[in-house]
């Protein structure tokens, strides 16, 4: 099958991004035809410091390469290597209701939290269809935060076919519950934007301290304690199945401290992403080898999209000298 996702160079890799997006999706490129790309057009509708998109980039390039994505398997790229996107996102526009916008809930989230929205966060999920679209692919892994845009992605698919054709594959979003939210060292969601985050590539010693910091209630040692906590909550996503009734039932006892607990998560922590942590300095010394990579991949997803445009741009009746 197909498969497709993307991620927003906004900011530091964290547990959130990893157990929610990137593993699951490294994960199928043994089995999928997987495209996963850098959505660096969708950043700057929060990101206005060029230096900082660039940089966050090339943090999520890395990050994927450290962790175990395959060039040679996943087709591994960055948005704007394929600029047909932006052509597909208008002419998607002009099939999209308002109304499908104005009720998206990352958009009234960000307008509630007092945000003074520019057209780009609106139209935020059209870009995101074309994204999905113009790839045509059957699955869209993503976090269960981005499950209404891939609905979107469905509607606009829908509609587009039914008035021009059937040139659109329907996508379906794949959500793994196991790791629907990870929370983060306060238990409200794990996001960058609520300085709760444990980042997967920071120095060992800030690792730590993050780790110790998770916010947990004060019961006292002695005392039996309960098992959904925020400690425990992340190490159930790191330790084996095994492990992780130990420590229940060490819950339930008694006689055991929260710092047991986070001392433990930080080990795991490092021998699980020890090797990738070491993979990611590695790349951070060779940066021209993690451009070629980006490059390469583009240009196979270029391929990919061009092909769907030419069908695009006939189907609607827009006539291009690139087609002739
Ligand atoms: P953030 O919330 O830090 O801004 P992003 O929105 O950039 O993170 O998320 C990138 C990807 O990681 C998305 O697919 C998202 O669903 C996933 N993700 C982010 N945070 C979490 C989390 N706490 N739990 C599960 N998945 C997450
Ligand atoms: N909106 C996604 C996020 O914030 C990133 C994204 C952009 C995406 N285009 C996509 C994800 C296409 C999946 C498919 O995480």
């Amino acid at each position: 099958m197909r498969v497709l996702s993307g991620i927003q160079p906004s900011g530091r890799l964290h547990l959130g991004n990893y157990f929610g997006a990137m593993r699951p999706q490294i994960e199928m490129q043994t089995e999928h035809e997987c495209f996963y790309f850098i959505a660096n057009y969708h950043a700057l509708t929060s990101l206005t410091d060029a230096e900082m998109v660039v940089e966050y980039t090339r943090q999520v390039a890395m990050g994927y390469l450290a962790l175990g994505l395959d060039p040679a398997k996943a087709v591994f790229f960055r948005q704007t290597d394929v600029p047909e996107v932006t052509e597909l996102s208008w002419i998607l526009s002009c099939v999209t209701p308002l109304g499908l916008l104005q009720r998206a809930h990352s958009y009234k989230d960000k307008v509630a939290q007092g945000l003074s929205p520019n057209h780009g966060l609106f139209a935020y999920p059209v870009l995101m269809a074309a994204d999905i679209l113009i790839y045509k692919p059957q699955l869209v892994p993503v976090g269960q935060d981005q499950k209404q845009h891939v609905e979107i992605t469905q509607d606009l698919q829908g509609k587009f076919n039914q008035t021009y054709g059937e040139i659109f594959v329907r996508p379906e979003a794949l959500i793994r519950d196991e790791v629907a939210v990870v929370p983060g060292i306060d238990g409200r969601k794990m996001s960058k934007s609520y300085d709760n985050a444990i980042e997967l590539f920071a120095p060992e010693k800030v690792v730590r301290k993050r780790i110790m910091s998770i916010v947990t209630d004060s019961t006292p040692v002695e005392e039996p304690k309960d098992v959904n906590n925020n400690a425990m909550a992340l190490l159930r996503l790191i330790a084996s199945k095994e492990e992780t009734a130990e420590w229940e039932e060490r819950h339930r006892r008694g006689g055991m401290g929260y710092g047991e607990v986070k001392k433990r998560l930080f080990e795991l922590f490092m021998e699980k992403l020890g090797p990738a942590r070491k993979r990611y300095q590695e790349l951070e010394a060779h940066p021209e080898e993690v451009e070629r990579i980006l490059a390469e991949g583009g240009r196979r997803a270029r391929e990919v999209a061009a092909q769907t445009m030419r069908e695009v741009r006939k189907a609607v009746g827009l006539v291009t000298v690139r087609d002739m």
